[in-house]
């Protein structure tokens, strides 16, 4: 598969505007670490781990995992705990030396799991941060204690990434390129062409966004370029609203309720920065009286099994798998590595896939 990471500039990332026409990002955005090989999550293939996992003897049976997840009422992320905790099991590890622990979208509170973490002692420690701005005091904490540490889901800045890189410190993070899944919703909805798209016959496509938690590099990023990839086909736009559902299925439902009721059937399509969010605005649009793919469209991210049947009915448009597998693998291979005596990159990518009726059975069978 084509490699989108390796070929994206680097620069800095701004912080998060919230609101119609707001900018995420200065200049040519690219992703924190984007010199590292494209390829990275192919330098650690569960083979290699599974060999190193050998060459220790059954050693990783004795190793203690702290999992730290932002929180597990998110569905992606319990997808992905998941598919962890069940492939450290089959590289080795005993399930009671794996430890995962709630942060309940609160950092004071994860701040004390990982400080719980580092006293007993654990081998390696795996994080998703709440706030991806922590990064640092948590990296010099963990790195203090001498435990190697791999994070997910949520991006460290740049500056952060190249600490590791500058101190070759055991620390790596493991996630995908937001853009890539922004610029595939965008796709989805270009394809269908602005005749089919235009219900009020304005000549643009008139949206509304529901954002994921702004502090998020997914969040930002996906909203700019879901929208980039319209105009960059050469469509007008016209954001009606742009709100933070914050990754969250009843917020996204309400925010889209609001957005219905005040704009109408001006609105043509629903972009949600995440799937748990379409689910809301999926009864949202149903509650309204309209029907997507007759008199408007909806598109989310994360591929859940729910979505996938809905994108097979037609009742959302289409969505992206965001690859919890891969990442929960690439992760534990991560850690694996550093237990081992291994590197590993300073970035481990994945690649999202575009999902529409035509593959959305394939996609589902995978998931099987
Ligand atoms: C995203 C995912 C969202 C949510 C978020 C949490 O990658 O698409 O559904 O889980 O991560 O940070």
């Amino acid at each position: 598969m084509k490699k989108f990471l390796a070929t994206m500039a680097s620069t800095l990332m701004a912080v998060s505007l919230v609101g119609c026409g707001a900018s995420t990002s200065a200049g040519t955005p690219a992703p924190a670490a984007s010199e590292a090989p494209a390829a990275t999550a192919e330098a650690a293939p569960a083979a290699t781990a599974e060999a190193a996992a050998a060459a220790t003897d059954g050693d990783l049976s004795t190793k203690k995992v702290g999992v730290c997840i932002y929180q597990f009422s998110d569905n992606f992320m319990t997808l992905f705990r998941t598919e962890l905790e069940n492939y450290l099991i089959s590289l080795g590890f005993s399930k009671e030396n794996i430890t995962i622990a709630d942060g309940a979208n609160d950092q004071a509170t994860q701040t004390n799991q990982i400080d719980t973490f580092i006293t007993d002692g654990v081998d390696v420690l795996i994080i998703n941060p709440v706030n991806s701005s922590s990064a640092a005091t948590i990296t010099d904490k963990v790195v203090a204690a001498n435990i190697p540490l791999v994070y997910i889901n949520r991006e460290p800045d740049e500056s952060e990434e190249a600490r590791w890189k500058d101190n070759g410190w055991k620390v790596t993070y493991v996630g995908c390129d937001a853009r890539q899944s922004g610029t595939m919703q965008g796709e989805i909805i270009a394809d269908l062409g602005l005749d089919a798209i235009d219900f009020n016959k304005n000549g643009k496509v008139d949206y509304i966004m529901i954002e994921g938690d702004p502090e998020n590099v997914d969040a930002q990023y996906r909203t700019e370029f879901s929208v980039k990839a319209l105009t960059d086909k050469g469509l007008e736009v016209n954001c009606l609203s742009d709100q933070v559902g914050n990754w969250d299925q009843t917020q996204g439902q309400q925010l889209v309720a609001n957005a219905l009721g005040q704009f109408g059937n001006d609105v043509e399509v629903v972009f949600c920065n995440n799937d748990a969010m379409a689910l809301g605005a999926k009864q949202a649009i149903a509650d309204a009286g309209r029907t997507v793919g007759k008199d408007i469209y909806l598109v989310g991210v994360d591929a859940l099994t729910e979505v996938c049947e809905d994108v097979l009915s037609g009742a959302i448009t289409g969505t992206v798998f965001n690859d919890h597998i891969a990442q929960s693998h690439s992760s534990a291979d991560a850690a694996v590595n550093f237990l081992t005596g291994k590197t590993n990159e300073y970035y481990i990518g994945c690649d999202y896939v575009k999902v529409t009726k035509d593959n959305a059975q394939s996609i589902l069978d995978s998931l099987k």
